[in-house]
């Protein structure tokens, strides 16, 4: 197990470019950066956990001291399990700092000893978020070069196989 281990937590329903060039550089920073997928955060998600796993380790493979998981429940309890040095999260905007301001100081409350990490993605994926992304994609926009290239041919995929179950 890695001494300096960080954890990147999120709901990655999808992936984005935005994740991906956190994760580089998450990467670079820690020996071992863990992708860990909450599995109980949203009713009715666009990919399963499983779908998301897969993609995950399909758009990081190429890098040796990241891995993929997921977990349920309190994020400080499954850091502590990890044994994990820190948290690490993106912050796009402004908008983005109360609710994350937030998060890292209630684990903060739950676990003293557990920082969390901020860093800022490359401007070009400032505005990228999974939600938007879905959005476009829902609305005949096409999703290129906001999520990685596999993740975009899951998206139609995953659009075209609902509007064939709904008729
Ligand atoms: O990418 P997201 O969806 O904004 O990620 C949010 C996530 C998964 C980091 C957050 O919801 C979380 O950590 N949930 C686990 C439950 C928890 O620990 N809650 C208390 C911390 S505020």
């Amino acid at each position: 197990m890695a001494e300096n281990l960080v954890i990147y937590p999120g709901s990655f329903d999808p992936i984005t470019n935005g994740h991906l060039d956190l994760i580089e550089r998450g990467a670079r920073m820690f020996e071992h950066l863990v992708v860990a997928i909450l599995t109980n955060i949203e009713k009715r998600p666009f990919f399963t956990v499983n779908e998301r796993v897969h993609m995950l380790e399909e758009v990081t493979k190429g890098m040796p001291n990241v891995s993929v998981d997921t977990f349920s429940g309190l994020l400080v309890e499954y850091a502590k399990r990890k044994k994990a040095r820190a948290i690490l999260r993106g912050i796009r905007a402004f908008s983005d700092y109360e609710y994350e301001f937030q998060m890292a100081l209630m684990n903060r409350k739950l676990e003293p000893t557990l920082e969390t990490v901020f860093l800022m993605p490359a401007e070009a994926y400032t505005y990228v978020s999974s939600r938007l992304v879905k959005e476009v994609l829902q609305h005949g926009g096409n999703p290129k070069n906001l999520v990685p290239p596999y993740v975009e041919r899951r998206m139609k995929e995953k659009l075209a196989a609902r509007r064939a179950a709904n008729g």
